[in-house]
């Protein structure tokens, strides 16, 4: 089923076309005036010298609109004000109640799409950092997948490097057992901080650590036991705290840098062949068009460092290799701190000097402002630490147990604490989606957990709403499925244009990444909702078609707000 705002704009665009006598955009906008506007006609005046009203009209002339829209008006300096017909809204609205995709196609040529999000460093607790990757690449993720694309995702997690020396050592000191049942790690982010401070002030430590790291690296077989142990443990963690976000990711999608340690010499080898690495003080590097320092002198990607061993660069250079030519992903999407700027840039171009990243194939650094305090800079615990991501989940459900406490009185205590598990997570999943991906972000807990304004509970508790308009009136809305849509009250035609606005939303989030147009939209779909249920009677509405087609509207709305939610990863309660 065609999007009705995407079909107005290519029929639109047919008839600029021909006014213009070439392709000319449309221009096409929600309006306040009408459904929506139209403002190409000012541009194409100018360049046709021609008066936009004129221009304007003669684009009425030709466009083919009569089963679409029902009003057609120039107003201004040459706006084209358009309202779409109610029939048409009524059919795709029908249409959607009986269709499990909710009118929303898959996309025509499916595409492989890696997504590489979250990616934390072993050995320490996940944080408040690691957030915004983890949320965003996980609705990215969900987002693609519900539009058809075959998506694979990958936790590029640090599992590999020098400080797993420093780590080691310090666990051999603790003179623990690993093999005892009861054994456990305790707190990562603790043990991180004791076994660094022991590096930093005892220079024999120091001296261990350091000799642990190359017998980790020349693979002795009980450095690297002691290794995997460490994996498992943080492993354990991060899945804990994904489950309780509810992020898609499992001990499956881990990648981490040490797996690509066995193609890191091959690297070399075909980096060689194809004439690309030179020697510098002794590393192997590669140079990148258009990448210089400071100096001026060209920058290099270090390969091969002077003393043999490799760094996260050269993983990164077998893994993208791997993702382009074994995975054969088609779009690669990575979802990390905008701190990696200029390396993944670096990296990008590599992979097209190298020939394995070749259009169509693309790769792309999805970046995200910081997440801050009420001092408007990067979120801190009082202590001064990065706040832990569990800590933070934690804080959200309590609070939202509090605001659902009152604004739900009557839910037995079992449902309460699913419920505001649903509100608190959803509410941080929210926050951090509902914001322009770019920007910094406020991280304001009672802002987020709130039912009013553009927040997941407001969502939430529209979605509730209508479900318990079915409850009290004993209605399975399956059985209306086939009912005629009737737009009387302007509140249900606002309501029907909303609803078919979905399917172009989500494509259009997809393309660039703006998860945060699809917040906007539920938003608007629910304060349009709100404005319907005000002033249209559903379960005693005049007359039994009338009522029919309200709980169809009902419906539709309620799948349409659970949908969306979902694609960002985001519960909806059928009771709040
Ligand atoms: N581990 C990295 C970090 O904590 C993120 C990994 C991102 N992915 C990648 N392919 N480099 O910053």
């Amino acid at each position: 089923m065609t999007d009705l705002a995407d079909l107005l704009t290519y029929r639109l665009a047919r008839a600029f076309a021909e006014v213009a006598g070439e392709a000319a955009d449309p221009a096409v906008r929600r309006s306040e005036h009408a459904d929506y506007q139209a403002d190409g006609a000012l541009r194409l005046a100018k360049r046709l010298r021609r008066p936009p009203r004129e221009v304007a009209a003669a684009v009425l002339g030709v466009a083919e609109l009569d089963d679409l829209v029902a009003k057609a008006e120039i107003a201004g300096p040459g706006f084209l004000n358009l309202t779409i017909a109610d029939s048409a809204l009524s059919r795709h609205v029908e249409a959607m109640a009986v269709d499990e995709r909710l009118g929303v196609p898959t996309v025509a040529a499916p595409e492989r799409i890696l997504v590489d999000y979250s990616g934390p460093n072993v050995g320490k607790e996940l944080h408040v950092g690691h957030l915004r990757s983890t949320v965003i690449g996980d609705a990215l993720a969900r987002l693609l997948q519900f539009l058809g694309h075959d998506v694979v995702r990958q936790n590029h997690l640090g599992d590999w490097g020098t400080t797993f020396g420093m780590l080691i050592e310090h666990f051999v000191d603790s003179g623990a057992d690993p093999s005892a049942d009861d054994f456990a790690l305790g707190d990562l982010t603790e043990f991180y901080q004791a076994a660094r401070r022991k590096f930093d002030g005892d220079e024999d430590f120091a001296n261990r650590a350091r000799r642990r790291v190359v017998q980790l690296q020349t693979g002795d077989a009980d450095t690297l036991a002691l290794w995997q142990l460490f994996i498992d443990e943080s492993a354990k963690h991060f899945q804990a705290v994904y489950d309780a976000l509810d992020i898609t990711l499992t001990p499956e999608h881990i990648r981490g840098e040490s797996a690509y340690n066995d193609g890191l010499p091959g690297l070399v080898d075909e980096l060689v062949k194809l004439g690309l690495l030179k020697e510098s003080d002794g590393a192997l590097c590669l140079f990148p068009d258009g990448f210089t320092g400071r100096d001026g002198k060209p920058f290099p990607i270090i390969v091969r460092k002077r003393d043999g061993g490799y760094n996260y660069e050269a993983t990164d250079l077998v893994a993208i290799r791997q993702r382009l030519l074994d995975l054969k992903a088609q779009r690669i999407c990575y979802v990390v701190a905008s701190e990696q700027r200029l390396r993944l840039a670096m990296l990008f171009e590599a992979a097209r000097d190298t020939g394995w990243l070749q259009p169509p194939a693309s790769a792309e650094h999805i970046t995200f402002g910081m997440v801050l305090g009420p001092d408007r800079k990067r979120l801190r615990t009082r202590s001064g630490d990065l706040p832990k991501l569990a800590d933070l989940l934690e804080a959200a459900v309590r609070r939202a147990e509090g605001v659902i406490a009152e604004k739900a009185p009557d839910l037995d205590t079992g449902e309460r604490a699913a419920v505001a598990k649903a509100v608190g997570i959803g509410a941080i999943k929210y926050g951090d989606l509902s914001s322009d991906r770019i920007k910094d972000y406020l991280f304001d807990l009672d802002q987020m957990v709130s039912f009013d304004g553009n927040t997941a509970p407001y969502l939430q508790y529209a979605h509730a709403r209508i479900q318990s308009v079915f409850r009290r009136g004993n209605i399975d809305p399956a059985a209306f499925h086939g009912t005629e849509v009737i737009l009387n009250d302007p509140t249900e035609h606002r309501l029907a244009l909303r609803l078919s606005e979905f399917g172009g939303v989500l494509n259009k989030a997809a393309d660039g990444v703006e998860l945060h147009r699809i917040c906007g939209y539920l938003f608007d779909l629910a304060t349009a909702f709100t404005a319907f249920y005000e002033n249209c009677p559903v379960l005693r509405a005049e007359d039994d078609t009338t009522r029919a087609s309200r709980l169809v509207l009902c419906d539709v709305t309620a799948k349409v707000l659970a949908t969306g939610l979902s694609v960002l990863g985001i519960a909806a309660p059928n009771r709040i």
